[in-house]
C-alpha cells in the first residue's frame, strides 16, 4: 500500500519522541488547555485569544443532548449495553441531530458537535446505567471539568480538571494507529464524519488498543500484595496471555507519553491516602518488564501509554468502565483531524493483500460432496 502522508504527527520509535505539528507533545501537553489543543489539531495552528473563545463557546452551545439520542441511550441501559458501546450507538445517532440542525456533516460545525457531544452522551449514558438523575451540562465549566462534573454532579477540584487535561492532551493524536486508520478509510470513501467516528469508536474498543486500561486495574485488584505479583505475572506467560499495558508496535523504548503520565499519575496518587495502591503499580511494572526479557528476549516489549492511562484515571476517580470512552473524548479530535486531511487527500484507502488461498479448484455438485 502506498504510505499515507499525514502532517499531523510524527513518532520516533526507538528514541521514544512524539511530535504534534511540530511541536514535542509534552510541551502542548503541560501548557495547553484541551481546547487550544482542539483548534490547534483542526486549523493547524496555535488559536489566538479571539479564536479560541469563538471555538470555547461553540463547544458549549453544541452540548446539548437531543431527547432522541437521550431515548436511545435510555434503551441501552435498560439493555445493560457496555458503556462504550453505548457510546458507539450514540455517536452513531448524531446524524439525526445533525441533519435537523442542517449542520454541516464534513465540516468544522459537524467535527466540533461530535467532540462535544462524547463527554455528554458518556457521562449521561453512566448515570442512567446507574439509576442516578442526569447532570445538565455546566455553562461556565470548560470541556474537560464539565465531563467530571456531570459524572458525578459535583464541581471538581483545579487538581483533578489540569489532572484530565495533561491526559487528554497526551494521548489526543498517535499517527495511524488501528482507530485512526479506521477513520480514515471510512472518509476516504468520501463518506461523512459521523460514520468515520463511529467505525474509529468499533476499532479503539478491542483490549488490544484503547481497551487496555480497564484490564489494567483489573490486574492490579487482582493482584493485591508484592508477594503475588511475580507468580501471577508468570502465570499470564505460561498461559500464553498478553500483561495489558505492555507493547507496542512502533515503540522500541518506553513509550514517552508512559513517562508523562507517570509523573501525572504519581502527583495524583501522593495527594490521596491510597500511595500502596501505587507502589504496587510500580512494582508490578518493574517485575512485568523483567519477565518480558525472560519470556521474550527476541522483543523489546516495554510500558505503554495504556498502563499509566489506568493509573491517571483510576486517580481521578474515573469508573473503570469509562476508561475507553474517556480516552475518546480526546482522541475523536485526533481522528476528525485526519478526516478532514483525509477529504483533502481525496484518495481512496484500498491495502492490497497477499492471497494465499487454495488454487486449481473444480466444482463439484452438491450431491458429490
Ligand atoms: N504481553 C506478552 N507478550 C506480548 C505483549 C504483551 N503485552 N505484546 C507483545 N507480546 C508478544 C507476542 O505474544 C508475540 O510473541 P511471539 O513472537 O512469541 O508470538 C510478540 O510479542 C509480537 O506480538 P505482536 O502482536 O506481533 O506485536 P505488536 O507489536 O504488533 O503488538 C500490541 C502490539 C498489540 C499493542 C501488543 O504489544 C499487545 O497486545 N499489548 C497488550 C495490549 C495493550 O496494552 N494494548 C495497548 C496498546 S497502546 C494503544 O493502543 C493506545
Amino acid at each position: 500500500m502506498d504510505n499515507i502522508p499525514n502532517h499531523l504527527s510524527k513518532i520516533d520509535g526507538q528514541l521514544g519522541k512524539l511530535i504534534i505539528l511540530g511541536f514535542p507533545f509534552e510541551e502542548l501537553a503541560i501548557n495547553a488547555s484541551f481546547e487550544e489543543i482542539v483548534f490547534l489539531l483542526l486549523h493547524s495552528h496555535l488559536p489566538t485569544q479571539g479564536e479560541l473563545n469563538l471555538l470555547t463557546k461553540k463547544l458549549l452551545d453544541y452540548r446539548d443532548l437531543d431527547p432522541k439520542i437521550l431515548d436511545v441511550l435510555k434503551s441501552a441501559a435498560e439493555n445493560e449495553i457496555e458503556p462504550t458501546e453505548a457510546l458507539r450507538i450514540g455517536v452513531s445517532c448524531l446524524s439525526m441531530d445533525m441533519h435537523s440542525h442542517r449542520m454541516d456533516k464534513e465540516g468544522i460545525s459537524g467535527a466540533l458537535k461530535i467532540i462535544a457531544s462524547i463527554p455528554v452522551i458518556t457521562a449521561t449514558y453512566w448515570r442512567l446505567i446507574n439509576n442516578k438523575t442526569i447532570i445538565d451540562p455546566h455553562p461556565a465549566l470548560g470541556h474537560a471539568a464539565n465531563y467530571l462534573y456531570m459524572l458525578t454532579g459535583e464541581e471538581p477540584s483545579l487538581e483533578h480538571i489540569r489532572g484530565l487535561e495533561i491526559y487528554l492532551n497526551t494521548v489526543v493524536e498517535h499517527g495511524l494507529n488501528a482507530s485512526t486508520f479506521s477513520a480514515r478509510v471510512v472518509m476516504s470513501t468520501r463518506s461523512d464524519f459521523v460514520s468515520a467516528i463511529t467505525a474509529a469508536i468499533g476499532a479503539l474498543k478491542g483490549i488490544l488498543h484503547g481497551g487496555a486500561p480497564g484490564p489494567v486495574i483489573d490486574m492490579l485488584l487482582e493482584i493485591k500484595t508484592f508477594s503475588e505479583i511475580e507468580s501471577y505475572l508468570r502465570h499470564k506467560f505460561e498461559s500464553r496471555e498478553r500483561l495489558m499495558g505492555f507493547g507496542h508496535r512502533i515503540y522500541r523504548v518506553k513509550d514517552p507519553r508512559a513517562v508523562l503520565l507517570s509523573e501525572v499519575a504519581e502527583d495524583l496518587w501522593h495527594h490521596k491516602d491510597l500511595s500502596e495502591f501505587w507502589t504496587l503499580a510500580i512494582d508490578v511494572e518493574r517485575i512485568a518488564l523483567r519477565l518480558l526479557k525472560e519470556y521474550k528476549p527476541h522483543r523489546s516489549i516495554k510500558t505503554n501509554v495504556e498502563y499509566h492511562t489506568a493509573l491517571v484515571l483510576h486517580g481521578l476517580d474515573i469508573p473503570t468502565p469509562l476508561f475507553t470512552s474517556t480516552f475518546t473524548i480526546s482522541r475523536v479530535v485526533g481522528w476528525l483531524a485526519h478526516c478532514f486531511e483525509q477529504l483533502e487527500q481525496d484518495r481512496i484507502i484500498r491495502p492490497k493483500s497477499i492471497y494465499t488461498g487454495p488454487s486449481e479448484q473444480k466444482w463439484s455438485p452438491i450431491a458429490e460432496r
